[in-house]
């Protein structure tokens, strides 16, 4: 299976938050953005394995600013790294206000989705060769934050987090 860039896999989508999507403070409602979000970075995933892809967890998100009702924004999604049938895909969000079109950086976040056939059965996909300096460093912690993502669902012993376990060495 031949591996791809990380940049074929990138997915950007621009929209309006309008009041239909705030919070009771006029901003952009946290569970609209992370349903945006989702769409976005499956989509990407979708892209790299060529594959139906549902989402295995989301691994993070940091919410650094409010986006207030009326803002443009931008939602960038990119595969960092993938391993047998999953991917960790990273997302990058501005908004924009329509008076002073200067982007700024409102959000980041980490999700991971599992490529699956159509009996349902996670597929192998290919994996990804990264070309910039982010993302070599994106792609270098993905085994490390992939671990932690698994021993906190009950699904890999802490003593098998190698990644993990040589932080603390
Ligand atoms: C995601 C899902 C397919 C994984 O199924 P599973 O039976 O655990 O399959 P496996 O154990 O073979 O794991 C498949 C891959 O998922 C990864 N994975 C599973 N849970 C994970 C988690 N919490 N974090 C990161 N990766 C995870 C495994 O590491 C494995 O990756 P690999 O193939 O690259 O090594 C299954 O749990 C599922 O269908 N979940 C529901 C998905 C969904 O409906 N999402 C929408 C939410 S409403």
């Amino acid at each position: 299976m031949k591996s791809k860039t990380s940049e074929s896999s990138k997915t950007i989508h621009t929209d309006s938050v309008l009041p239909a999507d705030a919070n009771s403070l006029n901003g952009l409602f946290g569970g609209e953005l992370l349903a945006r979000m989702d769409r976005v970075a499956s989509i990407a995933a979708a892209k790299h394995s060529e594959e139906v892809v549902v989402t295995a967890s989301v691994n993070n998100v940091s919410f650094g600013e409010p986006v207030p009702v009326g803002s443009i924004l931008t939602i960038e999604a990119k595969v960092s790294r993938a391993f047998n049938s999953s991917m960790e895909v990273f997302i990058d969000v501005w908004k924009q206000d329509k008076m002073n079109p200067k982007k700024v950086k409102v959000n980041e976040a980490i999700y991971t989705f599992v490529a699956l056939n159509n009996k349902g059965k996670p597929v192998k996909v290919p994996q990804i060769i990264p070309e910039t300096e982010l993302e070599k460093k994106r792609y270098d912690g993905a085994l490390r934050r992939r671990q932690l993502s698994l021993v906190l669902a009950g699904k890999l012993e802490a003593k098998d987090a190698t990644e993990l376990r040589a932080l603390f060495d």
